[in-house]
């Protein structure tokens, strides 16, 4: 597409006879494309059936002049008072049954008809209207499906829309309660009108309903944006469509999601505006940006890269000299083909007059407008090249959403959290610059040497087998606490001692285990103590190896924390509790040397080293994430295409090098 730097634009905050002005700066700094529309129902229809889009029509038109072309977002995420005012019931009920009102944003139904007939009318006019204009290239749908959302919305519609999904997935009543084991306090259903969206009860939640809650709601939200993404696609058979994400977020499942997409666009702001020092770790935004390239197995836009200080009513850091730039090459470097920067300038009034952009309120460039062009200048002139590439990965971490959800539900030790606990394994794979992919359940494992599978919690036959097959064909599979326990209707597993048919696999039992509370554990590896957390499973031996194993002293002093089973050509690792950073690198290391995995180089804290590959040509990305001095050795032999000093890097430096 050859399209590559971006800001989100918001003309209508401003007297037109700044736009010119606004589309010149642009144009210098470098700037090819704008995101615009996402929140301004009201302005494109002030009155039912009375359209304005002239105004918009304008400032694609003065923009198109400096050759920045237009991608516009669906601003179903704000519906106007008046559709409010016509019909009060699309605003969101939530789990204590109460509704919440106008006055900010996301207050609708995804559910309701009225409301999806509102959206009808409007995104029909909007995109036949701009479906020919040569300043448009693409769409965003809605804007962060799923974000203030809770739990969704809870109202009678939604009540509605949950039971008839419940009787697709059941078919009968007498089913349904089977499945969510309704015999248990007396909640047996005698038919599906009986049953509520999980509105706050007086003490505890059925497992099993809540996860088809979770579920649906991700469901919905699909639908939510299927039906705008139908009418569009009708209307603009020329233009892309995208959905800015928010990394791990999980309201929706992504990779369902992705599959309505042209590609992927995520949202990113590392220093937040409630954060308390230092922003996000590297290692988790480059996990971010693996997870939104995985969704879609392809490059993927940012659509909202931070720019500045981020704030509502508090807020965040001031980024440093070259930190803006520095995240913004990360995101390059892990597959983005264009960067989308929030804002351009920073808005006098409402809810986010703090969130900073790449222009202050005064509208003058300072110092993060040259900051950007400078880095704009340096890597633009290579990207067209390696557009569309992405890295060749050894490593696949699974990721689902239905693991996270049941986890949530029930996240057996308080502060056991799904996506902290892929991080716990994502980040000594990112200190030895390992390549990584997530991955579905349903994705094909066999291109992988390393699968990386934790909190398993919810199993089936079908899964297990992938398990055994990977590994019997010479995979290695790393699985660990709380795998095996419950079947897919969150219901626990009886058949077996944990971790169920996968103890052949492993060549374990588990026929007991300790949720660590408030005390922590030490495990034994190499004859080093190490901590542990949250979590000991008490692993019987059934062939397996012992690689570390528990020193407290404790009842189950001696037995096995940490096993390895050879099983056909493959080894399956099994790991029973939650190692500290400093264990878990051992581990990792044993896994990648024993295995010959791929990394790209030795590096220090703070410094990302990724690639890009297409046709046969490798691209390798070195970013400095940190105020200091760093250094840096590859793997391999490269020429050095952008850089100074080749295995030095200054602060927030990045380097870019090619394989010919
Ligand atoms: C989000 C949204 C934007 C804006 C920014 C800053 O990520 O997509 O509309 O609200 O955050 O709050
Ligand atoms: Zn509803």
């Amino acid at each position: 597409m050859g399209i590559h730097f971006g800001v989100d634009y918001y003309p209508e905050h401003w007297p037109k006879k700044r736009w010119e002005r606004d589309a010149q700066l642009m144009k210098e700094l470098g700037i090819q494309v704008v995101r615009m529309g996402e929140f301004s129902w009201f302005k494109m229809e002030p009155e039912e059936e009375k359209f304005n889009f002239s105004w918009l029509e304008e400032a694609i038109s003065i923009l198109d002049k400096y050759g920045i072309k237009t991608i516009l977002g669906t601003p179903t995420a704000a519906p106007p008072a008046w559709i409010i005012e016509k019909n009060p019931e699309i605003q969101p009920i939530d789990k204590t049954g109460k509704r919440r009102y106008f006055g900010g944003r996301h207050h609708d139904c995804q559910s309701n008809k009225v409301y999806r007939e509102h959206i009808k009318r409007f995104v029909e006019a909007y995109s036949s209207n701009f479906s020919s204009n040569s300043g448009v290239i693409g769409w965003q749908i809605d804007n962060e499906l799923g974000n203030s959302h809770g739990d969704l919305c809870m109202c009678d519609n939604c009540k509605q829309r949950f039971q008839d999904w419940l009787k697709r997935k059941y078919n009968t009543i007498e089913e349904l309660n089977l499945a969510w084991g309704t015999v248990f306090w007396s909640q047996g259903y005698n038919n599906f009108n009986q049953i509520m969206p999980p509105l706050v009860t007086v003490t505890g939640e059925n497992p099993s309903q809540l996860l088809d809650w979770k579920c649906f709601c991700s469901d919905l939200i699909v639908d939510f944006a299927k039906m705008q993404v139908e009418i569009i696609r009708k209307n603009c058979p020329n233009h892309f469509i995208t959905h800015n994400y928010m990394c791990f977020d999980d309201k929706v499942n992504y990779y369902d999601l992705a599959e309505l997409l042209d590609f992927v666009s995520n949202d990113i702001y590392p220093a937040g505006n409630w954060q308390k020092q230092p922003n996000q770790p590297y290692n988790e935004m480059a996990a971010c940006h693996d997870v939104i390239r995985s969704y879609k197995k392809r490059s993927f836009w940012m659509m909202e890269q931070q720019t500045g200080i981020a704030g509502w009513a508090t807020m965040g850091r001031a980024l440093n000299p070259g930190e803006s730039s520095a995240w913004a090459m990360q995101s390059i470097a892990h597959g983005a083909d264009a960067i989308v920067f929030f804002r351009w300038r920073a808005c006098a009034y409402g809810t986010e007059q703090y969130w900073h952009g790449i222009l202050g309120h005064s509208g003058r460039p300072g110092r993060i407008y040259d900051e950007i062009k400078n880095m704009i200048s340096r890597i633009k002139p290579f990207m067209d090249d390696f557009e569309g590439s992405i890295p060749k990965t050894e490593v696949g971490i699974v990721h689902s959403f239905r693991q996270n959800y049941a986890i949530q539900i029930q996240p057996n030790h308080p502060e056991l959290k799904y996506v902290e606990h892929l991080h716990c394994y994502y980040k000594p794979l990112f200190n030895r610059n390992v390549p990584v992919d997530f991955i579905t359940e349903n994705e094909d494992f066999s291109k992988y040497k390393l699968i990386i599978a934790p909190l398993q919690y919810l199993m089936n036959s079908e899964l297990e087998n992938k398990y055994f097959e990977y590994v019997k064909n010479g995979g290695n599979l790393v699985l660990d606490m709380r795998a095996g326990v419950k079947d897919d209707n969150n219901v626990c597993m009886t058949e077996y001692e944990l971790p169920g048919r996968l103890g052949e696999l492993l060549g374990i039992e588990i026929p007991e285990y300790d949720c660590l509370f408030e005390h922590n554990c030490e495990v034994r590896y190499e004859n080093e103590d190490y901590s542990v957390f949250k979590w000991a499973d008490i692993i019987d031996i059934k062939g397996a190896k012992t690689v570390a194993y528990y020193s407290s002293d404790i009842f189950y002093k001696n037995s096995p924390a940490i096993t390895e089973n050879r099983y056909g050509k493959g080894h399956a690792y099994y790991i029973g509790t939650e190692p500290s950073e400093k264990l878990m690198q051992k581990i990792i290391d044993r896994i990648i040397e024993k295995n010959n995995i791929k990394v790209l180089g030795e590096s220090t804290d703070g410094v990302d080293i990724s690639e890009r590959q297409k046709n046969g040509r490798k691209w390798i990305f070195v970013t400095n994430l940190t105020n200091k001095d760093q250094e840096y050795e590859l793997s391999e032999e490269l020429k050095m295409l952008v850089g100074e000093r080749k295995n030095k890097l200054k602060p927030y430096e990045a380097q870019l090098f090619i394989n010919q």
